[in-house]
């Protein structure tokens, strides 16, 4: 129902640092499915800024896996808009689980390029105020482009 719908909506997608080397075939399926990219950046997280990243999940049992996942490696943050962007992209992203994604959702991105429940591919935003901390988090000092000094990058 397009009056409920969200239009100009903003999420977060982040290509985690399993997934860097499908970044180009990931943007293919970002724009395909009409979403303007609106920011993009790769950067290396730290341990402290991956946790700073899913502190909504510490304490949790995966939080060790998750947050020393996210900071063994680079990845691309990038900020998409499109209508009703939030659900349309955890959607294509599928279930959280790699594992279980393959079996039923076989054509989305974690079942494509993850591989299991914490090298899952992408991040996707879960909530409007997730989506605008999540793009303070990776964008607010920064402008467009990509890292200069990727190799020992914590957010410059
Ligand atoms: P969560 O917010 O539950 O999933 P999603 O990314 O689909 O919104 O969890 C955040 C990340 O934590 C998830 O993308 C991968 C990792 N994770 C694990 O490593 N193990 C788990 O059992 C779960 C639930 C998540």
């Amino acid at each position: 129902r397009k009056e409920l719908s969200n239009l100009q909506e903003t999420t977060i997608a982040v290509i985690k640092p399993d997934a860097i080397d499908n970044v180009g075939k990931i943007i293919d399926i970002i724009y395909s499915n009409g979403f303007l990219v609106k920011q993009m950046r790769m950067c290396k997280l730290s341990s402290q800024q991956a946790a700073q990243f899913y502190k909504a999940h510490a304490g949790k049992h995966f939080f060790g896996h998750i947050t020393s996942h996210m900071s063994s490696g680079p990845c691309v943050a990038l900020e998409l808009v499109a209508e009703d962007a939030i659900s349309k992209w955890r959607l294509l992203l599928g279930p959280t689980d790699s594992v279980e994604a393959k079996v039923k959702a076989p054509s989305s991105i974690r079942a494509e390029f993850g591989s299991d429940e914490t090298r899952n591919a992408c991040h996707g935003s879960d909530s409007p105020s997730a989506a605008k901390q999540e793009s303070d988090f990776f964008f607010k000092d920064k402008s467009l482009g990509f890292c200069a000094k990727l190799k020992h990058c914590t957010l410059c």
